[in-house]
């Protein structure tokens, strides 16, 4: 087989990269390890940037989000000293988040990219990258126990944090910045009604979160151990510790839990995001903890730039923007990292906190509930900034 740009993965970056990529004439193919069922429903992230929702409806397939997806125009922080309103549409001014699962994007896109005749090929695991410094690259891969390869003038790495591209890069010429938050969150999904807020909490017991994935479906987070173990919370436990966490004005409407799962916390990020032939995308090269809610939104970021360069490559023979992929995506990236760190460290108990270090953390809350500056700083980087490429 031979394309033009092979795509490993088919997670939020490898789903946009394509739609882009077959709008500017440019043939792919996608190769994704799980089955197309398991990754229709692998519950993650919910929450989309504004630059998002456009990209959705940009490539065609935003007719379900218009309708099904929830606008978001403020989000609340509950603290020990009471509520913070971050109006991100009075602030920002104008801009809002949209929650619509993570799993419902993946759906659309898929949809929309095999209505269209694109090529995707499920349960086809790439084994290895090859030939990343010569003119025609290409992906082992294998499926139905068959080993094949994809001739390719290029290769997308979109395959996440554990996908074969990122080390395909020879170890020297990378750097990590790597940073592990001694603590996880254990996330729910119920069949209850949500809070109508966006709900954040910084409690002593620890941090939670309520958002949404419908009028009657809440999805709920409470801060656990880094290597939890999930037999340890039973559905009692969990709601025990989320009426504790973020009860208080509301009454929380407990529900069946139909989904449980535990989310590690880290911010690691490779640079370069390229080699050779080779540009990775998404989670591949950068993971942030999710309290920003920002991993999914850096994905999409990240292709937008790198179909430009791609789509310039082709129609020009100009490398000029592939070349400063890499450069450009980081600058946002770096953004996003100290954003999402910034939100972590500010919400969750840490164990090893002194109390000179509890005291600013409470002060930090106090200034935002107080600061209209302050949480001017909170709404612009929450709806998101803007898709650079210059
Ligand atoms: P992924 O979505 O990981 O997609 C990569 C794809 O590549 C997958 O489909 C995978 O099956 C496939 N793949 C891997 N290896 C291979 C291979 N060798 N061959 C072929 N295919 C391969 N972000 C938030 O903002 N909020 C959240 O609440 C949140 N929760 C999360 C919970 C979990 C458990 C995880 C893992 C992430 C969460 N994130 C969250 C982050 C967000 O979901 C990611 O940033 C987003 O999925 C990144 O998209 P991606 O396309 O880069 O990677
Ligand atoms: C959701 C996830 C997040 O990481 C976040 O910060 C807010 C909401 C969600 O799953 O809805």
């Amino acid at each position: 087989m031979r394309t033009q740009v092979g795509i490993v993965g088919a997670g939020p970056a490898g789903l946009f990269l394509a739609h882009l990529l077959r709008r500017a004439g440019v043939d792919c193919v996608i190769l994704e390890s799980r089955s197309r069922d398991y990754i229709e429903k692998r519950v993650r992230a919910g929450v989309l940037e504004q630059t998002t929702v456009n990209l959705m409806h940009e490539v065609g397939a935003g007719e379900r989000l218009k309708r099904e997806g929830m606008p978001d125009p403020l989000l609340d922080i509950r603290f020990a000293g009471g509520i913070i309103h971050i109006d991100l549409k009075e602030l920002t001014p104008g801009k809002i988040v949209t929650v619509y699962g993570q799993q419902e994007v993946v759906k659309d896109l898929i949809a929309s990219w095999v209505k269209g005749g694109g090529s995707i090929e499920f349960e086809a695991e790439a084994l290895g990258l090859d030939g990343l410094n010569s003119e025609r690259p290409n992906i082992r891969y294998r499926k139905n126990g068959r080993e094949d390869t994809i001739e390719c003038d290029f290769i997308a790495g979109c395959d996440g944090f554990h996908g074969v591209s990122r080390p395909a890069i020879p170890e020297s010429v990378l750097s990590i910045y790597d940073r592990i938050f001694p603590f996880g969150w254990l996330g729910i999904i119920s069949e209850s009604t949500p809070f109508p807020e966006m709900t954040y909490a910084n409690h002593e017991r620890g941090f939670a979160l309520a958002s949404r994935r419908g009028p009657h479906i809440a999805r709920l987070y409470v801060q656990c151990a880094a290597d939890e173990d999930l037999n340890l919370w039973p559905d009692a436990r969990i709601w025990d510790e989320l009426h504790k966490r973020l009860g208080g004005a509301r009454k929380l409407t407990e529900g069946k839990m139909v989904q449980k799962g535990i989310t590690p916390m880290r911010s690691f990020v490779v640079e370069p995001m390229q080699h050779g032939r080779l540009f990775l995308a998404g989670d591949s090269a950068h993971i942030v903890p999710p309290t920003g809610a920002k991993g999914l939104n850096l994905a999409a970021a990240d292709v937008w730039v790198l179909a430009r360069a791609f789509d310039e490559f082709f129609r020009t023979g100009s490398r000029k923007r592939l070349e400063r992929y890499s450069e450009v995506c980081l600058k946002r990236v770096w953004k996003a990292v100290r954003y999402s760190s910034y939100l972590t460290s500010l919400l969750h108990r840490f164990e090893q906190h002194t109390p000179f270090e509890r005291q600013l953390q409470h002060t930090e809350l106090e200034y935002l509930l107080n600061s209209k500056a302050a949480r001017t700083t909170v709404a612009e980087n929450y709806v998101g900034l803007p898709f650079v490429d210059d």
